[in-house]
């Protein structure tokens, strides 16, 4: 069996010669004698074009009669016709039923609007949109992993069930194995959740920083590639319940160095996939954003921007009368916020730094100025928030007075502290949320749309 990919990225050499071929059939016109069905195997964006005839194939009729969707294999020869709207069709000599399909196949022909298609992710990615969706993420997966690896990086797992809260934030699903028929209470009769994990509390990860760290002071640079969960009733295009996060952690390093590294890592993947997924791309610039191959063009190769928390305030306070939520020093920018600034002020990817303490998390590396810390985000038109990172505090006592202000238990956190005691080294990180990069890429408008099966708020179906 030849996949399309292997003919679309070179019809001249397969010019006259015999191929056999499967797919699902997107397309079928005919008359008695004659007729064409055009076929999709998913290894390309493109369809191949299958000549049918009665006389040549002893089926006909059935073939003829296939509802679109159906399974099928066809042998016969590969004819280039380079002045035709398609670039070669297939005069086939057998076609072979896999599967057939039946005519309440919910993909026909005409447009369907995303919102239908969601409710039929489990063939949704048999359409255009969808398979060049997925087609991407696979391919940006697959150049992040090339990037890091190039790059001398780990690649390190990190577990999915923790007891720790790495944002602080209590946004975590809990993992229990109590019988919740009947719990153990304590003394106040409430449900004891702190032996939900064998006599232990757990929760499904947040983020895998806490112990990329641990790694990154042991190998130098690292990086996580796995599944996230926020437990956030957040029900917006760009929040998921269960995403997937990057989390590279550098040692030996500040913050400068790791926007650096954000730069790079995201130039290199965008440059990855425009290469592998040149058709792809081009859809998505044709029907769903157009500009789409002009913004990644520029994109590789400018500079990101870079603004402080605080002449970001002071720049989006000029424009306070846009906004529905109230913008003052010492505010969480709301999406509006970041959209604004990106969009409209930068008009590009622009660096966030230096935020309050009181809204960042406990582990950022505390300014010398007592107010700020040396946190990042990346904000992107867009999509938003695309990265959050940080440098992290590697002094142990600072680290210890951070953690009673925001009320954790030190002795949850003895091996986090550990790192500060023995060998703790200046070091900073990233966390990129996967399913925005992807959005940013494709032009997506919405998280649903990018993720196969995607769980967020009152959607936990297929
Ligand atoms: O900004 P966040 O919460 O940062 C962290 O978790 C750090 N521990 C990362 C680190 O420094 N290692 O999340 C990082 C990124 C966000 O910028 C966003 O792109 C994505 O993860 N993200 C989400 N994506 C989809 N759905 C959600 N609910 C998300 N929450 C965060
Ligand atoms: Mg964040």
């Amino acid at each position: 069996r030849t996949e399309f990919s292997q003919i679309f990225a070179d019809i001249a050499a397969f010019d006259g010669r015999e191929v056999t071929v499967c797919g699902w059939v997107r397309t079928s016109r005919n008359s008695k004698n004659f007729g064409f069905l055009e076929l999709n195997d998913g290894s390309y964006f493109k369809n191949a074009q299958i000549v049918i005839e009665q006389g040549v194939l002893a089926n006909y009729d059935e073939i003829a009669k296939l509802n679109v969707g159906s399974a099928v294999c066809v042998t016969g020869t590969l004819v280039a016709t380079p002045q035709a709207k398609q670039p070669f069709e297939i005069k086939a000599a057998t076609v072979e039923v896999e599967g057939a399909s039946t005519p309440d196949y919910p993909l026909q022909k005409k447009r369907h609007s995303l919102e239908f298609l969601r409710e039929i992710a489990h063939l949704r990615p048999r359409t255009n949109t969808y398979s060049a969706v997925f087609r991407v993420r696979s391919a940006a997966a697959a150049a992040i992993h090339e990037f890091f690896q190039k790059d001398g990086f780990v690649y390190v797992n990190t577990p999915l069930i923790t007891g720790s809260d790495c944002e602080g934030a209590g946004e975590m699903f809990r993992v229990t194995t109590l019988d919740l028929e009947n719990p153990p209470r304590n003394e106040k009769g409430e449900v004891d959740y702190t032996q939900d994990f064998f006599g232990k509390s757990a929760n499904l990860t947040v983020s895998g920083q806490l112990n990329a760290e641990c790694y990154a002071l042991a190998f130098s640079k690292v990086y996580t590639f796995g599944p996230t969960f926020r437990a956030e009733n957040s029900n917006t295009a760009r929040h998921a319940a269960e995403f997937w996060m990057i989390e590279p952690e550098i040692a030996f390093a500040d913050l400068a160095d790791d926007m650096d590294l954000a730069q790079r890592m995201i130039k290199y993947v965008i440059r990855s996939v425009m290469e592998r997924c040149p058709e792809d791309l081009k859809f998505f610039n044709e029907f769903v954003d157009k500009g789409l191959l002009e913004r990644l063009r520029f994109l590789v190769d400018s500079d990101f921007g870079q603004v402080s928390y605080t002449e970001a305030v002071r720049l989006l306070e000029e424009h306070k009368d846009e906004f529905e939520y109230p913008v003052y020093w010492g505010c969480d920018l709301q999406s509006e916020h970041e959209r604004y600034l990106t969009e409209k002020i930068f008009q590009k990817p622009v660096f966030v730094t230096d935020y309050p303490k009181e809204i960042k998390a406990f582990y950022m590396r505390l300014n010398d100025d007592g107010k700020t810390v040396a946190a990042t985000d990346l904000l992107v038109p867009g999509v938003g928030e695309l990265i959050g990172g940080s440098q992290r505090e590697e002094r142990y006592d600072v680290l210890v007075s951070r953690m009673r202000e925001c009320g954790l238990n030190e002795a949850d956190y003895h091996w986090y502290l550990d790192l500060r005691k023995y060998g703790g080294a200046k070091h900073a990180g990233f966390g990129l949320g996967f399913e925005r990069l992807i959005m940013y890429i494709t032009g997506m408008g919405n998280i649903r749309d990018v993720i196969p099966f995607p769980r967020t708020v009152k959607n936990a179906e297929f």
